[in-house]
């Protein structure tokens, strides 16, 4: 059976700030979906959960990709859950929805989504992930180490099924006049998928695809924020979906680069470099307005039911690994404001420091160069 696993999330407004929504929004989005998506036959079924401020929406059905009418759905859900939002007084209330009218799809709207149309193996097993206060090129690092570091992922040496390789679709975010997009093949050009995934910030990896079956094994939301509204309103908060087992990577493969927690931008006014931490589902943000908190649902879907979720980083393994995280996270803010710890000028947020910038410019004076007195005289 051909399916479609779409999720599309928002961040439509939290309590005490940017740490997690009500559970009254959260009921208000469950509510509307179940009335609108699954009892009218739109869609098969749906998850939907919170990672820090943003609520993530995982439909099944059999739409394609990009589907107007599911994709309007989840919207209007987004619209009644900051309904409620506003009447509890949420703080940044429809924050994400940044457009006043629904038109075609959510993209370029402020939803941020990750879609892929498949044959529904009779096994299907798939990870979803959801990061906040980070933005889609996070992923880059652990899908590069997944999906082509036989260090990660053993099965590129021991399983036949992947001993082909994968390619890499992947998107320049910075580019706003299209997707302008690069397929890049792994094992063979390994060096130029690095050469681009080394920058986060502007190439994305938006999916990746079996060289052995041509199956679609991983999407990843692209949206940038900054690029829709021209101003800052929240880091991108991506999500993604990543197939795994048999011809995929096992999915402990797909977990494993998380160990590392690795630095990605985001946290505080989403101008700070801090480490990924993988936590539990429904994880709020604390520290720094962070860390960049990572969730991973695991699920199997037959004939596009889902099975309840497993939580992919509720173990005592991960346990060790937040401990580590925590230990870096305050490392790099001892540094405060000094080099790495803050985004390049260009990825700053606000506004503030190209305003200071401006002022400080016009008191630089370039010193006359000095005659040198007396000498030779
Ligand atoms: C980062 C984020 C927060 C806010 C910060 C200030 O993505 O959402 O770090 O930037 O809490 O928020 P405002 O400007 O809403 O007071
Ligand atoms: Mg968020
Ligand atoms: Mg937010």
């Amino acid at each position: 059976m051909k399916i479609t696993l779409s999720v599309i999330k928002a961040d439509i407004g939290s309590i005490g700030g940017h740490i997690k929504p009500s559970a009254r929004v959260l009921q208000t989005v469950r509510d509307f979906v179940e009335t609108n998506g699954k009892k009218k036959g739109l869609i098969i079924d749906s998850f939907i959960s919170s990672t820090g401020d943003d609520i993530a929406i995982l439909t099944t059905h059999t739409r394609g990709t990009l589907n107007e009418d599911v994709h309007r759905m989840a919207w209007d859900a987004f619209q009644a859950g900051t309904q409620t939002a506003k009447e509890q007084g949420l703080y940044g209330a429809g924050q994400d929805l940044l457009k006043d009218a629904f038109s075609g799809n959510v993209k370029g709207l402020g939803p941020s989504t990750a879609e892929m149309e498949i044959e529904e193996r009779p096994n299907e097993s798939f990870l979803f992930f959801a990061a906040d206060k980070t933005e889609p090129g996070a992923y880059n690092l652990p899908l590069f180490l997944s999906f082509v570091d036989p260090m990660h992922c053993a099965g590129l040496m021991l399983a036949p099924s992947l001993a082909k390789g994968f390619k890499f679709v992947i998107m320049d975010v910075n580019y706003t006049k299209g997707d302008r997009v690069i397929e890049l093949n792994s094992p063979e050009e390994l060096y130029d998928i690095a050469a681009l995934l080394r920058d986060n910030s502007r190439f994305v990896v938006e999916s990746i695809w079996s060289r052995t079956t041509g199956d679609i094994a991983a999407s990843v939301s692209t949206t940038r924020l900054h690029n829709i509204a021209g101003k800052y309103v929240g880091k991108d908060d991506p999500v993604m979906l990543v197939r795994c087992q048999s011809n995929f990577p096992a999915t402990g493969e797909i977990l494993s680069p998380f160990s590392i927690g690795h630095y990605c931008a985001g946290t505080m006014r989403g101008s700070h470099n801090g480490p990924m931490m993988p936590c539990k589902q429904n994880t709020t943000i604390s520290y720094f307005d962070g860390p960049v908190v990572v969730t991973c649902a695991a699920f199997c879907v037959h004939n596009g039911k889902l099975t309840e979720p497993a939580d992919a980083f509720d173990h005592p393994y991960w346990d060790w690994v937040r401990n580590n995280v925590a230990q870096k996270a305050t490392e790099i803010r001892r540094q405060g404001f000094s080099g790495p710890a803050m985004l390049p000028y260009d990825e700053l947020e606000y506004g503030g420091i190209v305003e200071k910038m401006n002022k400080l410019d016009k008191r630089f004076n370039v010193r006359k160069v000095l005659e040198p007195v007396g000498v030779g005289k």
